[in-house]
């Protein structure tokens, strides 16, 4: 009797071990692949130049919307490039034309926090182009980290940030993909941002407008799938440019131009992703100690930026 008991308790001990152990090599194969296989091997990639003429990129004369304009230029896009400030579109409409000249640059005057007039003027002069590639890259965030309630100028600048980070992405999607249904290829690439995925505390409405254009990537790539049009998330971590403050590139702070060649390689590849490893590493250290301790893990994200938030403070008093 008491073997037998043994003998059970043996039994289900190996089949415990065996369910843990195939879980640890189904979540290893799974991170490898995603992580390092897919896009090594470039499975499912889209080939760009494929999807149609032209690309159009929001938010292109900085940061990474001038990256993304510059690497598609140089797979032979032409480029329409959109932002608020004409003598800084024409400057990098000039500086990328001479370097990449077999392709053509067009430029649009647009400020992504106005919600109406924009969009019409836009649908005009985009209609009948055939844009293949759409890169919904712009976005604003906090001048510095802040309590949701002592942000100043509060009812502007939410819905400035509302309008540029969600009613862009929408609104842009709205314009171009009918033309990308109808000719059945297309390739949709909206930036999100890892304060999406992970705790953000001080940067609640930022993190919250992110986290609407991951969810909206998602439900709108599975239903376009079909129609020959791909739509990825992207979601950098820090990148060094204008928005981040971070003016030396770093290892986990690229430059633009280095994150972009990376991300740009899992288009088709990975539908939703930092796009950059050492951000996916950053990301799934944060995730992994949150499943243990989910206190614990907002506590050091809490306090990291909160220091952000103290020195930020510290400057604009001296
Ligand atoms: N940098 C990061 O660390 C980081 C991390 C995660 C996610 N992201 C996301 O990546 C995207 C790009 O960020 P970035 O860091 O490259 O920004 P950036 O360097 O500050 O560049 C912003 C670009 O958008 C344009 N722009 C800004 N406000 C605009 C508006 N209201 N209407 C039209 N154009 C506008 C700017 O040109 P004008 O001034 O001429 O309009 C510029 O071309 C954003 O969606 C951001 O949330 C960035």
């Amino acid at each position: 009797m008491e073997n037998e008991g043994i003998c059970l308790v043996n039994k289900l001990a190996l089949i415990c071990t065996f369910i843990v152990g195939f879980q640890i090599v189904r979540f290893l194969f799974t991170y490898i692949y995603n992580n390092f296989l897919a896009t090594a091997l470039q499975i499912n990639a889209v080939n760009l130049k494929d999807a149609g003429k032209w690309a159009v990129v929001t938010g292109a004369t900085d940061g990474i919307g001038k990256a993304y304009a510059e690497i598609l230029a140089k797979k032979g896009l032409n480029v329409v490039l959109i932002s608020r400030t004409q003598s800084k579109l024409e400057a990098v409409a000039k500086e990328l034309g001479q370097k990449y000249s077999e392709v053509e640059f067009k430029t649009l005057v647009a400020d992504f926090t106005d919600t109406q007039q924009i969009y019409h003027d836009l649908d005009k002069q985009l209609n009948g182009m055939d844009i293949g590639v759409l890169i919904n890259n712009v976005g604003m965030s906090y001048n510095h980290p802040e309590y949701f309630l002592d942000v100043k100028n509060k009812d502007e600048f939410f819905t400035n940030l509302i309008n540029c980070n969600i009613f862009s992405v929408t609104n842009m999607c709205k314009i171009i993909m009918p033309g990308m249904a109808e000719r059945r290829r297309g390739v949709v690439v909206n930036i999100s941002s890892t304060a999406a995925q992970i705790p953000s505390p001080l940067l609640s409405v930022y993190a919250a407008s992110k986290a609407y254009v991951a969810k909206f990537s998602e439900d709108l790539g599975y239903e376009y799938n079909k129609f020959g049009i791909t739509v990825q998330c992207l979601l950098p971590g820090y990148v060094a440019t204008n928005m981040s403050m971070i003016r030396k590139a770093t290892w986990m702070a690229p430059s633009p131009l280095t994150y972009v060649q990376e991300a740009v390689k899992t288009i088709g590849v990975v539908e939703s992703t930092t796009g950059y490893y050492p951000h996916s590493v950053l990301v799934d250290t944060i995730n992994v100690l949150k499943s243990i301790s989910p206190r614990l893990s907002r506590w050091i994200v809490f306090r990291t930026i909160a220091n952000v938030r103290a020195r930020a403070l510290r400057r604009a008093v001296h």
